[in-house]
């Protein structure tokens, strides 16, 4: 039954022809999607990567050929010569790009069978679980809406380098097998045979080349290149994933956000007709804490933080005053005509905020016989009155405050405005809010372990006027990096790099890492500041991240080609695998378990 191509070339995709194409001869190649016999007629819509085009086999066309489409199943692949017909005016289908046509089939190639898939591969089907999709990720991919997210990736790739070329910037390849680069995940480590006992570690990203090709006077770099962390998964983070990763020299940080607003409007513009106007607005990490609660705020609604500490310090509130005594301090939100909520709801609000970490959630409800809540006994009536025009509280509206220590209370009540936006549909769909947030703090204190940690890595600037801190108040130092924010998702991260040998010594030495430390583990830095390196700096971006937002995708494992589950595992490949005993002893390792 099967015939090879022969001499058949195809004439066009499956989703090029139109009305004034009618009467062309034309091959066309696929996959056979819904065969139908109607009354005589047999109806095949035909598909490749770029769409459907309906096939029809007529007797009187061709009789022999009309026989052989008889035996056409599901998935089978073939290759027809036909010409194209218009439809009659009733038989039109506007949903299809092809629509307004159909081909006459008069030869027919049966190129291939198929088994019978194991779901069906209609778009509609949305039902099918992921473990089964991702198993026969090929198939999965045949349905049209997946195989558009992996073309849109392939076109965003396309317009980035040309975008960056034109730029000046140069792409160049960084090992994969190489030392550990720190972003704070655990390594994957590599053995390394020719060296017992040695492991390459692949890296969570090509921070040090980069920073190399600057030192080496390549001036621009870029590299769409793969990173490896082996972190616990979510939505939005695989063990692999791509960044778009750029290095510049002699710049300071308008030059990063110049180039990467010109690639965002670019981006949004050719593939989804959407202005997003550089340039785009930027917030410092205390302000964004302060009004969001978070470092990635969501600004497509409003619902914003507003500090209350003076005022909760006036009433006689002693559970929050004794959070604010502690060091903390008061927050709160105003969520307008959400006096409405049940106290279901609030309980879950509640429950909410002691999950990201707060004591409490206080809410009141502004009616027109004033304050409705457990706090209000504690407010004297002119002090309400004073929260209430902080809080720009009208009747009707919901307040919501937490007292705490001043992180964990921010973070919980920016979560709780995320709840909110999101339950009570106040997020615009089909808008895209890019924000810069500035000025992180250069260190993290980790009370687990006892000492700072850089909250972005290691080879950040710190703030030139924050220098003389570094060692008395490290906390307080501000470093000059930025992160990019779309829609309440860090799409990107960078930073000005430590480009003079003795600024990057100090940052290690307050990192815990003694001068003998920072020799082992990054000595080739060190030595490399010593031979005349430029000032720089750069970032890097989630392309998956940002691909799978201007898609509408839940997550990014939907534009990626072949993902890991959340489990880290290929459910296709099956990998990880356990490998053959020989394979270990050529690596000299034995496992414990
Ligand atoms: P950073 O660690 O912030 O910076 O990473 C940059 C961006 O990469 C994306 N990202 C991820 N995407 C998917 N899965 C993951 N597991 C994952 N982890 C990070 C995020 C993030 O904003 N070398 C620095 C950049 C620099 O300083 O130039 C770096 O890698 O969107």
């Amino acid at each position: 039954m099967f015939e090879s191509l022969g001499k058949w070339r195809r004439t066009h995709s499956c989703s090029e022809l139109r009305a004034v194409d009618a009467g062309r001869e034309v091959v066309l190649m696929g996959w056979v999607m819904r065969a139908r016999d109607h009354g005589g007629l047999i109806f095949v819509d035909l598909r490749d990567r770029e769409g459907i085009t309906q096939i029809v086999f007529n007797p009187e066309v061709n009789p022999d050929t009309h026989t052989k489409a008889g035996v056409l199943r599901d998935e089978w692949v073939v290759a027809v010569r036909g010409v194209v017909n218009l439809r009659p005016p009733a038989m039109v289908n506007p949903q299809l790009a092809t629509g307004e046509i159909e081909v006459l089939v008069t030869e027919l190639r049966i190129l291939n069978t198929a088994k019978t898939p194991p779901f069906e591969l209609e778009d509609f089907r949305v039902d099918i679980s992921e473990a089964l999709r991702l198993r026969y990720r090929y198939l999965d991919l045949r349905r049209p809406a997946v195989m558009h997210k992996i073309l849109f990736r392939h076109q965003a790739a396309q317009i980035t380098r040309s975008y960056l070329n034109a730029q000046g910037f140069i792409e160049v390849e960084t090992p994969i097998l190489t030392r550990s680069t720190p972003e704070g995940a655990r390594d994957y480590l590599v053995p390394a045979r020719l060296l017992p006992g040695h492991f390459y570690a692949l890296p969570q990203s090509p921070q040090l080349f980069k920073q190399l090709l600057m030192m080496a006077g390549l001036d621009r770099y870029y590299q769409l290149c793969r990173c490896f962390r082996d972190e616990d998964l979510r939505a939005d983070r695989q063990p692999e994933f791509t960044q778009i990763d750029l290095e510049m020299a002699f710049i300071t940080e308008e030059d990063i956000y110049q180039v990467v607003e010109g690639l965002m409007a670019l981006l949004f513009k050719e593939l989804l007709e959407v202005e997003v106007s550089p340039p785009f607005p930027r917030l410092t990490y205390a302000q964004s804490l302060e009004r969001f609660g978070l470092d990635r705020p969501d600004v497509r609604f409003g619902l914003e933080l507003t500090t209350v500490t003076d005022l909760v310090t006036e009433s006689d509130f002693q559970a929050m005053k004794e959070a604010i005594g502690r060091g903390g301090i008061a927050t709160a939100l105003c969520a307008p005509g959400l006096a409405s909520l049940s106290r279901r709801e609030l309980d879950g609000l509640v429950d909410l905020a002691g999950v990201y970490g707060a004591q409490g959630l206080a809410w009141v409800k502004v009616t027109d016989q004033g304050w409705q809540s457990p706090l209000a006994k504690y407010f004297p009536d002119g002090l309400k009155e004073k929260v209430n025009r902080r809080l720009k509280a009208r009747v009707g509206d919901l307040l919501l405050f937490v007292a705490d220590e001043p992180l964990a209370a921010r973070t919980a009540l920016g979560q709780v405005r995320l709840h909110l936006g999101q339950s009570q549909g106040l997020i615009p769909e089909d808008t895209y809010r890019f924000i810069w947030v500035t000025d992180f703090p250069l260190l993290e204190y980790n009370p687990e372990e006892g000492r700072f940690e850089a909250m972005h890595h290691p080879f950040t600037s710190p703030r030139e006027e924050d220098l003389p801190l570094l060692e008395s108040d490290p906390g307080r130092v501000r470093a000059r990096a930025y992160d990019l924010v779309l829609n309440g998702q860090e799409i990107g991260g960078g930073s000005l790099r430590n480009y003079r040998r003795d600024v990057q010594e100090r940052v290690f030495r307050v990192l815990g890492l003694s001068p003998a430390e920072a020799q082992e583990k990054f000595g080739f830095l060190l030595e490399a500041l010593d031979f005349g390196a430029p000032p720089h700096g750069g970032v890097a971006f989630g392309f998956d991240r940002l691909v799978a937002i201007m898609c509408g995708a839940k997550s990014i494992r939907e534009v990626i080609a072949f993902p890991k589950t959340q489990k880290g595992a290929c459910p296709l490949t099956r990998a990880p695998a356990r490998v053959e005993p020989e394979q270990l002893l050529e690596l000299g390792l034995r496992l414990e378990k």
